[in-house]
């Protein structure tokens, strides 16, 4: 493993400046961001486009390496509500992700099998095949990689995975559906468990509300006080900066200025700007998962609006996504919760039962450059080419910190803090396809192909 090994420099340049040397990159950045719009936040759009931002999807994303299958999704869906995987066979992943409780448990601090309370509150899990890293500080790069986690955690299940897979082993039915769900690699092992798992979580979509109905065009499915909510979610009051896409979230990490002193993010990439930073929870299902944050300190949705009202922590690493000195009167605030409302079903919540996967894999055309812009939380261009040794710029020409990775086993790199204006130089010493991505805003990805 090459560490670090494509020579990492750090222009500390302003962005003019950087602009001067690499004139391409910028116009680029004025000229390639075609769905700006789509972010709303403060900048007035139509409604139309601001409504497009949150249409359901018709298909959900898998992974290559772990494509759907029904048989996975059925063994995932018997693992999942299995107490066999705590130490004591007394909880099941289901015990804390209650699908009654929006796949949360209800309490502000859940507690695994020694009756020990947990650090954080438990999220739900619904609508995860469009996130990115897991956790609320992002620490597990996958649903894949995230199970083992609560499995082995002392303070969950407790429980090592070799014993896990030892009883699951002794069980005939199922070494019949492992080997149905995995018929090329028939195995009762860490690995296929993990992709079982995973594939049942992904199927976890939240059912269709009001919202989407009013979305596709039924005017009459939402009420004017809850038009007028969500006029002010993507305008006046902007939490789409950061709560956008179907399912509500960008899947990235902030501060939001909640009290504590839990790190987050920053503890995990030991990038201090990236302190007291947790992931966007999605939105859907939203009144069925009370209590809410990492904490589980606010008790309700109004609460939470009037957090980003009056409660914020004022500290350096507060987002500069947060809108500044909200103000909302009572009728608004009234209008938004009404409008959150409506991002809940009326019936008892079911996952689907037909899913529809597409596979994650990379369609734009990659492009000949030697440097890439990032604006507005996204890479312009998104997918290049560019020959081994060759150096690639990456100019940070936007108003947030990111953090330029790739975690591959045959290059690692990891920027650290780059600040606006600031560019990096990446040389990538092998050939072969490489995803770089942000560390804090994990849904900025950059595919690039490597040639000899
Ligand atoms: C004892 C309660 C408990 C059990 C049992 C449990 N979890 Fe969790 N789960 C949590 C808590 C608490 C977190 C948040 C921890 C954090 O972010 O630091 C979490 C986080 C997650 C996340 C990340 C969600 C996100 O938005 O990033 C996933 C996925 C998940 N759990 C799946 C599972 C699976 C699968 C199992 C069973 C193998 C399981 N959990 C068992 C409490 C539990
Ligand atoms: C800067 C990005 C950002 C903006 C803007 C923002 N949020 Fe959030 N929101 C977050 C993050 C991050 C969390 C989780 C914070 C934590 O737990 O530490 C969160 C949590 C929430 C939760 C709790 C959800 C749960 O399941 O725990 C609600 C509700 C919420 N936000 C509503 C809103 C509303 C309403 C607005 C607009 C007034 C808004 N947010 C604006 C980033 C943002």
């Amino acid at each position: 493993m090459l560490s670090g090994g494509g020579g990492l420099t750090r222009l500390l340049a302003p962005a003019f400046v950087a602009g001067a040397v690499l004139g391409g990159a910028l116009a680029f950045a004025v000229t390639g961001s075609p769905d700006k719009s789509a972010a709303a936040g403060p900048r007035k759009s139509d409604l139309a486009t601001r409504k497009a931002a949150f249409r359901r999807p018709a298909q959900v994303p898998f992974p290559a390496d772990n494509p759907y299958s029904e048989k996975k999704r059925a063994l995932g869906d018997k693992l999942f509500h299995d107490r066999r995987l705590s130490l004591d066979d007394s909880i099941s992943c289901a015990s804390c992700h209650d699908r009654n409780n929006g796949y949360a448990d209800g309490v502000a601090k859940g507690q695994g099998v020694p009756g020990r309370k947990l650090a954080r509150h438990t999220p739900t899990l619904w609508n995860l095949a469009w996130s990115r890293q897991m956790f609320w500080d992002g620490r597990a790069r996958s649903l894949e990689e995230q199970v083992s986690f609560p499995i082995e955690n002392p303070d969950e299940m407790a429980q090592p995975l070799p014993d896990v897979i030892a009883k699951l082993s002794a069980d005939p039915k199922y070494v019949r559906m492992f080997a149905e769900a995995f018929p090329d690699d028939p195995h009762i092992d860490a690995v296929n468990l993990a992709k079982a798992l995973a594939t049942y979580e992904r199927g976890l979509v939240s059912p269709e509300t009001r919202f989407d109905r009013w979305v596709d065009g039924d005017a009459q499915a939402l009420t004017p006080n809850e038009v007028k909510g969500f006029d002010l979610f993507t305008g006046k009051a902007q939490c789409s900066n950061c709560h956008t896409g179907w399912a509500f979230t960008d899947s990235a990490f902030y501060d939001i200025g909640l009290k504590g002193d839990d790190r987050g993010r920053g503890a995990v990439l030991r990038i201090s700007q990236a302190n007291y930073s947790f992931k966007v929870p999605g939105l859907r299902e939203l009144s069925r998962s009370a209590p809410y944050m990492h904490d589980g300190s606010i008790k309700t949705i109004e609460e939470a609006v009037r957090h980003y009202e009056a409660g914020v922590v004022k500290r350096p690493t507060l987002a500069s996504d947060l809108p500044h000195d909200l103000k909302l009167t009572d009728t608004e605030r009234a209008s938004l919760v009404a409008f959150l409302k409506t991002l809940t079903g009326d019936e008892k919540p079911k996952p689907p039962e037909k899913i529809v996967a597409v596979s994650t894999a990379v369609t734009s055309p990659a492009v000949a450059v030697s440097s890439v812009a990032q604006d507005d939380k996204a890479f312009h261009p998104r997918h290049v080419k560019i020959k081994r040794g060759a150096r690639l710029w990456i100019v940070n020409n936007d108003s947030r910190t990111h953090n330029v990775r790739v975690f591959d086993e045959k290059f690692e790199f990891d920027s650290g803090a780059q600040e606006p204006g600031e560019t990096i130089e990446m040389t990538f010493p092998a050939t072969g396809s490489f995803l770089v991505f942000c560390g804090i805003h994990p849904k900025m990805e950059l595919f690039v192909d490597v040639k000899p």
